[in-house]
């Protein structure tokens, strides 16, 4: 029997996959470790957490399954995205990494608006400057840590430096690679004319890859590390988001998926690099060889639903909470909810952004909360999707959910009336790591494409279709409250820190 592993270096834990031919998960490894936020918007984490993590996860998977290492046919890596991990010339870390959610380099995003100009910069890489990508950080290491920066010579993605762990080689995928904002879009390779604008040594990037492309192979050190044998392939997989959407299915143009993490994500894949021209939806190369998508995110979404359980009904579990809800009417008797508990991404790129319920009354139960905040979400995901259908989307069939936010009925028939499409669940429920094991399924001839792989391993299990409710007066209610409430939140912003 072949076994595929698929391994997702995550922000909170690595998880390990072990899927058998057919595509049914046979075993699931995790270990779990935090970030540290020295200051104020920073966010780091030491990449050797990474490779001990991995460690355990694959050892304890490989266990589980039964196996000695030997049925593995193939290795799929993905994990957190943006991040910047930088190495020296012995490739050991110069610094702790520095991880997608960290939000120091504003002042770099503007250098680079600058710079290059706002319009090519979006032109090139599909994207305006943001925050938590990596190309800003490397711009932050070069400003205020020189001495770091100049014995810099090798400048990874988290899952990268676990390639380099495995296989000995420096390499990363396309999809990852063009959430760094050093990537042409169009053409899915480091881009020349912005490396040369913003000095910074092509040599410092390693080779980009497709997905399903094999870039090095398991060596004798990390094979006793790992349980693993000796030799075995580890494709270039894809950053978690791109693989998350092929563990689903989401691989051909004009199919859709929608996350509801803690985060909340709509992402297209596409059949050409389209963009939104203002940069407001993130567009990057898919783990599918040839496409690419675009991407709305959300930084709070079940986590609004998690952040109110645990703050106003400690205890109360989801499903209570969701069942209750359906006591409330649509549109909530005029309550609304904005979720920018963590500021905001798409479609409003500030990290200042901030959250509140608006038309509270005595008549308003707890029920109304819960639903408002689940509407409140749903709207936020709608603008993702309206910037993407105007950006070029066509109109897709259903769209498939994920995450732990999909587990409630209420939830998802609220999806479907709002963004007026039907929502569907599938059978796969690993998420990137199970996308990465598939695009390792193409490389050990498994199947012969992703699509394939799709195909035979994925099937729709619930389908919520839109019903008459009607929600278009309550959405525009719920965008014009941004607007208004913009200049309360940077007067906050500003006066926080004058006082700091
Ligand atoms: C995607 C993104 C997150 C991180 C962390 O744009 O920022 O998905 O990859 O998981």
């Amino acid at each position: 029997m072949t076994y595929l592993l698929g391994v997702d270096v995550g922000t909170t834990a690595t998880k390990a996959v072990v899927v058998d031919e057919p595509g049914t998960v046979l075993a699931v490894g995790s270990s779990a470790y935090g970030f540290d936020t020295p200051r104020p918007l920073w966010a780091e984490q030491d990449p050797d957490l990474w490779w001990t993590a991995t460690q355990e996860a694959i050892r304890s998977a490989i266990k589980q399954a039964g196996s000695d290492g030997s049925q593995i046919a193939s290795i799929g890596l993905t994990g957190q995205m943006h991040g910047l991990v930088l190495l020296d010339a012995a490739r050991r870390p110069l610094r702790p990494a520095l991880l997608w959610n960290d939000q120091r380099t504003e002042e770099q995003c503007d250098f680079m608006r600058a710079t290059v100009g706002r319009e090519r910069l979006i032109e090139i890489t599909g994207n305006d400057a943001l925050t938590g990508f990596s190309a800003p950080k490397m711009l932050w290491v070069r400003r205020h840590e020189p001495e770091i920066y100049a014995r810099a010579r090798h400048a990874l993605l988290p899952k990268d430096y676990l390639r380099l762990q495995l296989t000995g080689e420096l390499a990363t995928d396309k999809a990852g690679a063009s959430g760094t904002q050093l990537f042409e879009l169009a053409d899915r390779d480091w881009s020349p004319e912005l490396l040369s604008a913003l000095d910074i040594d092509p040599a410092l990037l390693p080779p980009t890859h497709e997905g399903t492309e094999i870039t090095g192979a398991v060596t004798e050190a990390a094979a006793k590390a790992t349980g693993l044998a000796v030799g075995t392939p580890v494709v270039a997989g894809g950053g978690d988001q791109a693989a998350n959407a092929v563990g689903i299915g989401v691989v051909d143009p004009s199919s859709m998926a929608l996350s509801l993490g803690t985060s909340g994500v709509v992402f297209a894949a596409t059949d050409q690099p389209d963009h939104d021209p203002r940069g407001r939806v993130h567009a990057f190369c898919h783990a599918v060889p040839d496409r690419w998508h675009m991407m709305g995110v959300m930084l709070s979404a079940a986590g609004s639903l998690r952040w109110f359980r645990d703050t106003l009904a400690p205890g109360v579990s989801f499903a209570e909470l969701s069942a209750e809800a359906e006591q409330a009417p649509p549109g909530c008797d005029g309550l609304i909810f904005l979720p920018y508990l963590s500021g905001e991404r798409t479609p409003h790129p500030d990290p200042n952004a901030r959250g509140g319920f608006i038309g509270l009354t005595v008549r308003h139960t707890r029920a109304h909360l819960v639903r408002a905040i689940m509407e409140g979400v749903a709207f936020g995901l709608k603008d993702g999707l309206d910037l993407m259908r105007t950006a070029g989307l066509a109109e897709v069939g259903e769209i498939r959910a994920s995450g732990g936010g999909t587990a409630s009925p209420l939830w998802r028939q609220i999806l479907a009336d709002i963004l007026e499409t039907d929502i569907v669940t599938v059978n796969t429920t690993e998420g990137a790591a199970y996308g990465a094991a598939m695009l390792a399924s193409v490389a050990a001839e498994v199947n012969d494409t992703v699509s394939e792989a799709a195909g035979r391993w994925v099937h729709v299990t619930r389908t919520s279709r839109p019903s008459t409710a009607d929600y278009s007066a309550h959405h525009r209610l719920f965008a014009e409250q941004y607007t208004i409430l913009k200049p309360t939140f940077d007067t906050q912003t500003k006066l926080a820190s004058a006082e700091s």
